[in-house]
């Protein structure tokens, strides 16, 4: 405050200045009252800074000024605050309102994929008779995959238009999920009743066919295990599986890590074994390769084949999920398309 100014005169015009300002209507206008106000730098902090230079005789009336223009301000910012809390509060419930008495949206659910699902019935059922699951490498070695399943070297399946070899490793796709019974065996020796659920890859595209597809294999070796065993065993899956009216057969077959090996037929499990598109009119669908494990897979496993015996089978996930489900078409299971996956 000036020396020659007025100080209380000054005060009075600040006091009826103060009285005038209009209530602020947002938090902008509230936040720019306060400073230039209340602030630091404000007036009312200029002046209470000034207060020093005001003459003795007009101090006590310039105090009490002071006191009024700075409790008027404050009085404004807080009430002016309150309200415009207020106002943003209604706004934002007013915006936000929804009729709780409208229908939801019901959520979608999500499902496991149809091979997933079939997968894990299946896993399922050979746990509960005892298989215990192991896994091996999808990448796998000529050894495993052929070598040591009794594949002569000339044997067809190592052909490339078969295989996915992979390029600078020395390593394979594996073709099938029998590996996995050379290495359980190595892992585990004897006596062992194993399953192995994984993807497998092979050179082929069709209805029926694709380049990658699942398998389950399973194993049992112990002493004495005849082909009763193997074909019981596999009843009882079936029986599981698609219900106890469905009838299987064993025709045989040739896979070199087997002798005698043999392919297992259900009956169409789709037209009740009368004859369909799917059967073929024949009223039997292949679903599996089985058979007794070749001695020579037994020695390349460190297993003696004089003092033990065992079965195995391989099944293919799709095939059985397309007779499960009248699937057609075996490409529908990789296409990801929601309008065919939301039918499971
Ligand atoms: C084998 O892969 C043997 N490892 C099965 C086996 C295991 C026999 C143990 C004896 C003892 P195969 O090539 O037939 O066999 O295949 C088994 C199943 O896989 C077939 O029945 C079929 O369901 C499925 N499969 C074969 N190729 C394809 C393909 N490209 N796409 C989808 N499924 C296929």
């Amino acid at each position: 405050m000036a020396a020659t100014e007025n100080p209380v005169e000054k005060l009075l015009s600040l006091k009826g200045e103060v009285a005038s300002i209009p209530f602020p209507t947002d938090e902008k206008e509230l936040d720019a009252l306060r400073v230039k106000y209340l602030g630091k730098k404000g007036i009312v902090s200029l002046i209470s800074q000034d207060m020093r230079s005001v003459p003795a005789d007009q101090k006590p009336e310039a105090g009490r000024l002071l006191l009024e223009i700075r409790t008027a301000v404050e009085n404004l910012v807080e009430t002016s605050g309150a309200e415009i809390k207020r106002n943003r509060i209604r706004l934002e419930i007013e915006n936000e309102f929804f009729d709780v008495t409208l229908p939801g949206t019901a959520p979608r659910f999500g499902a496991a994929h149809p091979i997933s699902a079939v997968m894990d019935e299946i896993v399922d059922i050979f746990s509960g008779m005892g298989f215990q699951v192991e896994e091996g490498p999808e990448a796998e070695s000529d050894l495993y995959n052929f070598e040591k399943l009794n594949f002569p070297p000339d044997h067809p399946a190592r052909d490339m238009q078969d295989t996915f070899h992979l390029l600078g490793v020395d390593k394979i796709l594996r073709t099938h999920t029998s590996p996995v019974q050379i290495r359980a065996m190595e892992k585990y020796g004897a006596p062992l009743a194993v399953i192995a659920p994984g993807k497998v890859y092979r050179c082929d595209a069709d209805v029926t066919h694709s380049p990658m597809f699942h398998q389950i294999e399973g194993f049992v070796i112990d002493k004495k295990i005849t082909m009763g065993d193997m074909k019981g065993t596999l009843q009882t899956f079936i029986h599981r599986l698609y219900g106890k009216d469905t009838k299987v057969r064993f025709r045989p077959s040739f896979f070199p890590f087997v002798e005698p090996g043999a392919e297992m037929d259900v009956s169409c499990v789709i037209c009740g074994a009368k004859g369909c598109r799917v059967c073929k009119n024949s009223g039997w669908l292949e679903i599996l390769g089985a058979g007794m494990i070749h001695p020579n897979v037994l020695s390349a496993s460190g297993i003696d084949p004089n003092a033990w015996g065992g079965f195995a089978f391989g099944l293919g996930i799709e095939r059985i999920a397309m007779l499960k489900y009248g699937v057609d078409d075996i490409r529908l299971f990789f296409e990801n398309d929601m309008r065919f996956l939301r039918q499971f």
